[in-house]
Parts: structure tokens; sequence; C-alpha cells
């Protein structure tokens, strides 16, 4: 299950929960959440999103939290009959132990600091060289300016070149939509497959098991229904055909 912080609103918020309270009429009104001296929560799990409360994202679950249970014990010099935890749970590469790779560390070092880094002997030229070509397509140089929403355009302009000395078919910047990993991009496709409808008329949404947890939360978050089908480990996870035949909704 998901663990909410919840927290107190402050009183610009709850101008749209007063009927026919405008914003700046509430300022010098009151509203039912803050009547009374005492503030309470105005998002509490009896009234948050059913929905959200129905998902799992299993690969942070009970034995992750267990995982970092240990390491703290160990911080703490618990004895133990081993020395460190190695978190196998969901090939994080960095945190076994996996260098990451330098120029790309570079770029964001120069892009972030450019003024102290930009002359710096420890950077290397073509290091230096991308992280201009990026500022120079941000607003101000800055790489704190807004973007387009597709995302930077001189970097959509990269992926489009990668994709098409890659696949050897030509790829438009503009038909580059950049997101932050592969959760928010598959959670924004899967949004446009929603019905927007309850009950049978939810989206049903197939999915192979074993499964990334991501794609049973998000169609939880969603209020879709998952079909399930089942992968065959015996036949290097290829679904067979008599797989798809129980699933059903
Ligand atoms: C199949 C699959 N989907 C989604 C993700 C999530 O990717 P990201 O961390 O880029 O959001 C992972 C991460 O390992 C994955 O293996």
């Amino acid at each position: 299950m998901m663990r909410l912080s919840l927290f107190h609103a402050p009183k610009w918020m709850c101008a749209r929960t007063v009927n026919s309270v405008s914003a700046l009429g509430h300022m010098n009104g009151t509203c039912r959440f803050h009547a009374s001296n005492k503030r309470q929560k105005v998002l509490s799990v009896d009234n948050m999103n059913p929905f959200v409360k129905n998902m799992e994202y299993a690969v942070r679950g009970p034995i992750v939290i267990r995982a970092g249970e240990i390491e703290e014990e160990l911080k703490k010099g618990i004895k133990k009959n081993f020395k460190d935890v190695i978190r196998a749970n969901i090939g994080d590469c960095h945190a076994t132990g996996q260098k990451p790779l330098t120029f790309l560390r570079q770029v964001v070092a120069l892009c972030t600091d450019p003024d102290r880094l930009m002359n710096s002997p420890d950077y290397p030229k073509d290091a230096k060289e991308r992280a201009k070509r990026i500022l120079n397509g941000c607003g101000g140089q800055s790489i704190g300016a807004y973007s387009d929403s597709a995302g930077v355009r001189v970097i959509r302009e990269d992926v489009a070149k990668y994709i098409t000395e890659r696949d050897g078919h030509p790829s438009n910047p503009d038909d580059i939509f950049l997101c932050t990993g592969a959760s928010d991009g598959i959670k924004t496709i899967m949004k446009l497959m929603m019905t927007g409808k309850d009950g049978a008329e939810r989206a049903g949404v197939m999915i192979p098991i074993p499964q990334y947890p991501l794609y049973t939360a998000t169609i939880a978050e969603y209020n879709a229904y998952p079909i399930s089908y089942y992968l065959d480990e015996a036949n290097a996870w290829k679904p067979h055909r008599s797989s798809f035949i129980p699933a059903k909704y």
C-alpha cells in the first residue's frame, strides 16, 4: 500500500471548497476547514481518491522495507552474520556499485553550473560543447527555464537524430515527447486508453504475468481492469497462445 503524508491546507487552498466564495473574497472569510482555531486535516485516508488506495507497488513492498530496516540496524552496529545488504530486487545498477556514465554526468554538471565549470580544465571539450548546445536551446540559457511541454527542442532533435540513425527511418523532433523515465511515459500512454466509464465499461488492459508492478498499480489508479495472461518460463518467458484463452474480464 502507498503511504500518504497528510498535510494542513493553507487558507488560499480552501477557496474552491466553499460554495460561491471566490479566492479573493475568501481571504477575508473563513472556510469549513479553518472555521475553528483548531486546524484539521483536509486530506485524509478516509476521503482520498479510493483508486490510489487500491494501488500496490510491490517492488517497494515489504522486502524492500525490511532491507531498509536491516541497513539501519547495521549502521547502528547491530551484529549480523553479514555486513552489507545488496539490493537486487529491481536491477538498480548504481545502488549495487556500477559507475555512472562519465560523459552524461559531466554534461549535467556543466548545464547546472556553467559559470563555474565551463572554464574548468577538469571537464573535456566534447562535454562542454554538448552542454553549450543544450543551454543555447534553453530560455535565458538556463536549464531552469520552462521548456516546451514536449521537452527542450534541441534534446528532441538529438533524440530524433538518434532514432533515425538507429532505425534507418526518418524521425521528426515534433513527434518526440520527452518524459521523466519509463513510468511517466507508460502512464501517459495508458491514460489515453481509459474509457472514463465505470463497471463493465472500464478499460481492460492485458498484462503479462509476471509483470513489473507499475502496470497493476497504474491500472488500479486509473480504475481500469487488469486482464492477466501468463508467460512460460520454460519457453524463454514467451506467452503461449493457450495462456490468452483464460484471460477474460
Ligand atoms: C518493465 C519496466 N517498466 C517500467 C519501469 C520503470 O522505469 P522508470 O524507473 O524509468 O520509470 C521498469 C524499471 O525497471 C521496468 O523494468
